[in-house]
């Protein structure tokens, strides 16, 4: 086929194209996940893949690695046209793909597991495996990039970042061409971002293609080349990421342009909802004590191990602690299990959502609900009608893409899923409500309506506690932030005297 024929991407020159799809469409019941999708990506380029949360674009993906098959259109694989039935087919003809939950055998070796199924053998016959060989080619795939692990590790000891390592280790060992990344950076620290930056350098340098999907548009801006936009499941556009500007990717992902993206509204500042006093765990948490009031945000800053997740978690009665006491509207909570927390009126949103916020088989409407069902039971009955119409309100306010209510949350797309646990606790009228980075894995615009709704509670008197990651997002809603380093509570700033750089030294120690 003529590939000059074709409708050009921008400024493309089809002749170091290595993929294309054409007309791609893909439905599932009730759902039509994909509506005749074009993606083109240039051999050695990153290519962002960009959409809001239910776009399409793990759907697309998953097609190309073979776990899902398309219901119409084309696939070119260096100009040829092909087919994918199964992830053999995918990686024969050189696409790697790298999930969120990888893919690797805990118990195994580094080594065993680049080279599962794929031994080099000493002895065939024998099936008398090779291990200084295997090791020798792990090493080296591990020296180029960069890292300095020993091919002999168990998996189930390494950090996520390095577990990520492995996996594109394994890619390279199959001489991928094409290694799709759906979202890589959401488990990473700052430091770890950068690594996986020079790793994909690197894989640049070699003539290696990678599709790059990231709800955060700085990454996508210093990573990648161009970008394909998708809505809905329909392909929006592609575009030289040079000459693009971030109001015109979120113009292209949401529809519209976002008036304001941190829309802080100030409330009153009422009574102390929530009082925690010297409380201690042997090397995570040392003597903290801090209060938070009705009608205010309440940020916790720090650097990924600071304490945070565990101090929120131990308010929470979630995990044990050594000292300390929690009041919650001046009575004492039991620190015993979190059934004391809920009762007293906290409600803590796990930054984990996927392992201990849903029940993936029940339906939005069973999770939504789940929180507030002592609420909703009035003289001992279920109000059933409450529950669906606020179940649906959320679906619309925080757009959660789903075909109705009764949909197992398990189809739903990867941010979606965070949407419902979010609005499992919106909906629990909780008084004081942690959440542990609550906008991970959602798209921009979803996020404004995440930070509309804190707003929403927080006029009406409830305590809001943000722990996050996102520093324009913690100065953008916070009315006072509290730091953390090393177990310990560093700094608070108000609202007014809190920057960037105050926050960021106080949580890397420096006074
Ligand atoms: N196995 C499935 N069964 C039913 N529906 C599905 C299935 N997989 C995906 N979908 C639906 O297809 C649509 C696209 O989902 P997809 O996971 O591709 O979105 P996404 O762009 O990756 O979103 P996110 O940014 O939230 O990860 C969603 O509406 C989702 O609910
Ligand atoms: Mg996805």
């Amino acid at each position: 086929m003529d590939l000059t024929e074709t409708q050009p991407a921008v400024g493309s020159s089809a002749g170091d194209e290595l993929l294309k799809l054409s007309g791609i469409s893909k439905s599932f019941p009730g759902v039509r996940a994909l509506n005749n999708v074009h993606l083109e990506v240039r051999r050695g380029e990153v290519h962002a893949l960009l959409g809001e949360n239910g776009a399409g674009k793990s759907t697309l993906m998953k097609i190309l690695s073979g776990a899902y098959s398309k219901d119409t259109g084309e696939i070119y694989w260096e100009g040829r046209l092909i087919d994918i039935h199964t992830p053999k087919d995918s990686q024969d003809f050189g696409i790697g793909i790298i999930y969120q939950e990888f893919n690797l055998v805990p118990q195994l070796s580094i080594a065993e597991n680049v080279w599962l199924r794929r031994e080099p053998f000493r002895n065939q016959a024998l099936h008398l495996i090779d291990w200084t060989e295997m090791r020798r080619r792990t090493k080296e795939l591990l020296d180029e990039l960069h890292l300095d692990l020993d091919p002999k590790r168990p998996v189930d000891g390494l950090g996520v970042a390095h577990q990520q390592m492995v996996e594109i280790a394994k890619a390279l060992s199959l001489n991928a061409k094409l290694l799709i990344m759906d979202e890589p950076t959401s488990a990473l620290t700052d430091t770890e971002i950068e690594q996986l930056y020079d790793v994909i350098r690197k894989l640049k340098a070699r003539g290696v293609s990678v599709v790059f999907i990231s709800h955060h548009l700085d990454e996508v801006f210093a990573i990648c080349d161009r970008g394909t936009i998708l809505r809905d499941g329909e392909y929006i556009a592609t575009v030289d990421l040079k000459d693009t500007s971030e109001d015109q990717l979120i113009n292209f992902m949401v529809g519209r342009s976002l008036d304001q993206q941190y829309p802080k509204v100030g409330a009153k500042r009422g009574a102390e909802a929530l009082r925690v006093e010297g409380l201690n765990r042997a090397g995570v948490l040392e003597d903290i004590s801090f209060s938070a009031y009705t009608g205010e945000i309440l940020g916790i800053a720090g650097l990924v191990g600071a304490g945070r997740t565990e101090l929120m978690r131990a308010v929470f009665g979630a995990d044990p602690i050594e000292s300390g006491k929690v009041y919650v509207f001046g009575n004492e909570v039991k620190l015993d299990s979190p059934r004391a927390a809920i009762q007293a009126g906290m409600g803590l949103l796990p930054e984990d959502r996927k392992y201990q916020g849903l029940v993936l088989i029940l339906s939005v409407l069973q999770n939504v609900s789940m929180a507030s069902l002592d609420r909703l039971k009035k003289h001992g009955l279920l109000q059933l009608g409450d529950e669906k119409k606020r179940t649906n309100e959320f679906v619309t306010k925080l757009r959660i893409a789903t075909p109705h209510i009764q949909q197992q949350v398990q189809f739903l797309s990867g941010g979606n899923q965070q949407k419902v646990v979010l609005a499992t606790w919106l909906a629990s009228q909780s008084k004081v409500l942690i959440f542990d980075e609550p906008t991970r894995g959602i798209d921009v615009g979803a996020k404004v309506e995440v930070y509309n709704l804190m707003n929403t509670l927080v006029e009406s008197g409830v305590a809001v506690i943000m722990v996050s990651s996102e520093m324009p997002e913690l100065l953008g809603m916070s009315d006072r932030i509290l730091v953390m380093h090393e177990g310990r509570l560093a700094a608070e700033f108000d609202r007014a005297e809190a920057t960037q750089e105050k926050v960021l030294a106080a949580a890397m120690g420096v006074n």
